[in-house]
């Protein structure tokens, strides 16, 4: 059967924290579970599957396809069973790809090694079939090949992202300690947001929260601008078939809703970034940017989503002057936003502290490498529910 017909394992990484949300996007599309662990979530789907995830997940690092599921005990039995996979259905005779892999095998010191009988496997199958090698190196920019190899258990999947999916193409300019789209993506979705109520951002910086809740808003598939996936370089791909799904996708968004968004930050420079980035997501017309201390940020009656990443320490700022901020931050709070439920994210704990409101709910995920907390905090309006006066 030809390397991409049929049901597959499909297999979607993700960073620590995230993957109950990214579970919970890839039901809402209609995959089934079969595994979820805390870096990633496995199903199983035909190929369009593979696509539809990556043009829709908003949490998802990458979509891998599997290609095959084996027992190896040393490379040379890897070479023969990677020998018969048809790899010409994937890869022209003048193609590009790179192989890469996670491996825990007693003959193998260094990846290298194994990813190189990878290689070797594929381009000896295609000249033995065509007289032609396609060629391989190091760049992820065409087909990339990833194993999982556990003592003598092999996998061997196709990448059909590419470039990892929180690469949406609409920020050039990072800014300061900019969060990963994917990790706002969960941080929105834990925040329950549908676009039904305001969404305020104080401290916006590049604009990352702000601008990926316009897209949820409006029902927007976050691959709608991205410039290239993997699978595109798929022999026999028609682009064609990637623009009709796109125009589909277009055509089910909602630009036209009503939606109220408020980004600030106290930096001009990073305001301007930040509209330059929703300028490119095209969602600029419906976040108002001001430059501004967060505790000027207009809160519209009516009660909402207060979400924000302060800096925490770690690359910027002084953790005394910071404490100071938290705490100003949750003076502006309670004394600014009463119905609203309002959600600090940070990667230090004793600067969350200095909030000094109670928090209901607490979730964490990894940023970078450092630990982090999204705190949850409903801001009562006199009564104990959020929203509801006495
Ligand atoms: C960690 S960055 C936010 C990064 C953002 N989540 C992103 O994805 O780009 C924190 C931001 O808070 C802003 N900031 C610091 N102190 C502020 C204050 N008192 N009022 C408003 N903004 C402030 C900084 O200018 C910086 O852009």
């Amino acid at each position: 059967m030809h390397l991409l017909e049929g049901r597959h394992h499909i297999v979607v990484p993700c960073s620590p924290g995230v993957a109950p949300f990214l579970s919970r996007e890839m039901r809402a599309l209609k995959l089934p579970i079969i595994d979820e662990k805390s870096t990633s979530i496995t199903s199983k789907g035909d190929f369009d599957d593979a696509i539809k995830l990556n043009l829709n997940l908003r949490c998802g690092q990458r979509v891998l396809w599997r290609l095959a599921s084996f027992k190896a005990s040393d490379p040379d039995q890897l070479y023969e069973k990677l020998m018969p996979l048809t790899w010409e259905d994937l890869i022209a005779a003048d193609g590009y790809f790179s192989v890469t892999s996670i491996v825990d095998n007693p003959t193998i010191r260094d990846n290298r090694f194994a990813n190189l009988r990878v290689k070797d496997a594929i381009v000896d199958r295609i000249r033995r079939i065509s007289g032609r090698r396609p060629d391989s190196g190091p760049k992820r920019d065409k087909l990339v090949f990833y194993l999982f190899w556990q003592q003598d258990d092999v996998k061997i999947y196709l990448d059909t992202s590419g470039p990892t999916l929180a690469q949406r193409d609409y920020r050039l300019d990072p800014g300061k300690a900019p969060l990963r789209e994917t990790l706002a993506a969960a941080l929105i979705a834990a925040s329950g947001y549908d676009g039904a109520k305001t969404f305020i951002n104080p401290m916006c910086g590049s604009g990352t929260l702000a601008i990926e809740a316009a897209i949820i808003a409006q029902r927007r598939i976050p691959g709608l601008l991205r410039q290239s996936y993997s699978f595109q370089s798929l022999v026999g791909y028609k682009n064609m078939d990637l623009l009709a799904l796109r125009a589909e996708a277009r055509r089910s968004s909602r630009p036209d809703r009503k939606i109220r968004l408020i980004a600030t930050d106290i930096d001009p420079a990073m305001i301007n970034v930040a509209k330059e980035n929703a300028a490119r997501a095209e969602v600029d017309d419906v976040i108002e940017f001001i430059t501004c201390d967060f505790a000027e940020t207009p809160v519209p009656n009516g009660g909402g989503i207060i979400i924000c990443n302060p800096e925490y320490g770690h690359r910027l700022g002084d953790e005394e002057e910071l404490k100071i901020t938290y705490k100003r931050f949750g003076d502006f709070l309670k004394q600014s936003a009463p119905g609203y439920e309002a959600f600090v994210f940070s990667g230090n704990r004793n600067l969350l502290k200095e909030i000094g409101l109670k928090m209901d709910r607490r979730w964490s995920f990894d940023n970078g490498g450092i630990s982090c907390d999204l705190n949850a905090y409903p801001l009562y309006k006199g009564s104990r529910e959020p929203g509801k006066d006495k």
